[in-house]
């Protein structure tokens, strides 16, 4: 890849990755993702922003040869997961004079992740400062974004926030800075939905911490830079918000159509209701567009047929998610079908115990449903407008 320049001595030289499918082989990553290093040239010392993914790690020291670094002082970890701190043991082959400066937390996860000694440290604290010369590097501690040690670098004489994972996107595109905002917004919400929305109590924290910042451009460790910060840290603050939107989503699974008529039935009559509505058949949906879903509705149906006394295993993979990611969901309810028994409801209930949900009465019909089955819908669909209408959840 071609070494680019966002300010001057601030180069990218991370990895774009366009064919990855896949992360931590449970996230469909279906626009590829970037693993962005950043080299920082100082008049006095070099430092290096994280690094990336190993199977890139040739390429970040492709990039370093090409701007002929022969020394780096620091290696900055924001992070310790592998994607961006796998590369660094090689880093420290190559530069055998590099220390990695992180905090003390994300130390030991660096010594017990990656073998790395403890001599090779540095270690710094919340807000201190470590000087490159005509450049000051600044550390923001940031736990829980998505995992403990994570850190924010803030270069201060250029006004760059270096977020790691926070604020980022997978997304593999040629272009160094945003460029198509709608794409970059959606490819951002989906990283939120799948890795940041169970930290929605950190993340206030954060962009509380750094409000008064003077932020010229974030750029984050996935996906494009951000020239204008206001966009992503605007979108964060809408998702995080207690505001959840007019929207009721199913997940479901059908084995021989009673399922999917109370789904097709349902769906309809909660339009008829000018309630937006979201099926997601659950055999065929990428897991991230549900996740995505969960950011803004304030009702959830999961809808399952009974399979040996309890819910279709698919349910069980979706329910376990769901309750795992921490929407802001206010209702929940359940949809489905038996044909002699079980304990499917009750399964389910005890699956979703994270949620902050009012249960709806569900229904839950005996074989192929009937007339009576759907006069209960219709009553399921009143009282999820009803419920939405006395919280002020008005499209
Ligand atoms: Fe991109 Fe949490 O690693």
């Amino acid at each position: 890849m071609a070494v680019r320049e966002i300010r001057p001595g601030i180069y990218p030289v991370g990895a774009i990755d366009w064919d990855r499918r896949l992360f931590d082989e449970l996230i469909p990553l279906p626009d590829g993702t970037s693993y962005n290093s950043y080299l920082i040239e100082g008049s006095e010392k070099i430092a290096l922003i994280d690094t990336v993914d190993p199977t890139k790690g040739p390429e970040l020291i492709d990039n370093l040869k090409k701007l002929d670094i022969n020394n780096i002082d620091y290696v900055i970890a924001n992070h310790a997961e592998q994607d961006h701190s796998g590369s660094i043991p090689r880093i420290l082959e190559l530069y055998p004079d590099a220390k990695v400066l992180t905090n003390p937390r994300c130390k030991d996860m660096l010594m017990d992740l990656l073998l790395i000694p403890e001599d090779k440290f540095l270690t710094i604290n919340d807000r201190e400062t470590v000087s490159l010369g005509n450049k000051t590097m600044e550390f923001i501690l940031a736990p829980w974004v998505h995992w403990p040690e994570t850190m924010f670098t803030y270069l201060k004489e250029d006004k760059i926030l270096f977020t790691c994972d926070f604020l980022g996107s997978h997304m593999a595109a040629s272009d160094l800075f945003v460029v198509d905002e709608a794409k970059v917004y959606e490819s951002a919400k989906r990283y939120y939905a799948e890795i940041m929305m169970p930290f929605r109590t950190s993340i206030k924290k954060h962009l509380g911490g750094i409000k008064d910042m003077e932020i010229e451009i974030v750029a984050p460790s996935h996906g494009p830079v951000y020239q204008m910060p206001e966009f992503i840290i605007n979108a964060y603050k809408e998702w995080i918000s207690d505001e959840v939107k007019n929207e009721v989503i199913i997940p479901y699974i059908s084995m021989h159509g009673s399922t999917e008529k109370l789904v097709n039935y349902f769906v309809d009559v909660l339009i008829e209701r000018d309630i937006t509505v979201k099926p997601f058949n659950l055999t065929r949906t990428d897991i991230g567009e549900l996740a995505m879903a969960l950011v803004d509705a304030a009702t959830i149906v999961i809808a399952s047929p009974t399979v040996l006394a309890g819910p279709h295993p698919n349910i069980v993979y979706a329910a376990y998610l769901v309750n795992a990611l921490r929407p802001k969901l206010r209702f929940a309810s359940v949809i489905g079908s038996y044909g002699w028994g079980g304990k499917m409801l009750e399964q389910i209930k005890e699956m979703i115990t994270n949620l902050k949900v009012e249960i709806i009465e569900p229904v839950i019909v005996k074989g192929y449903p009937n007339e009576e089955d759907f006069k209960s819908l219709d009553r399921l669909a009143d009282k999820v407008l009803q419920k939405h209408k006395e919280h002020n959840i008005i499209s």
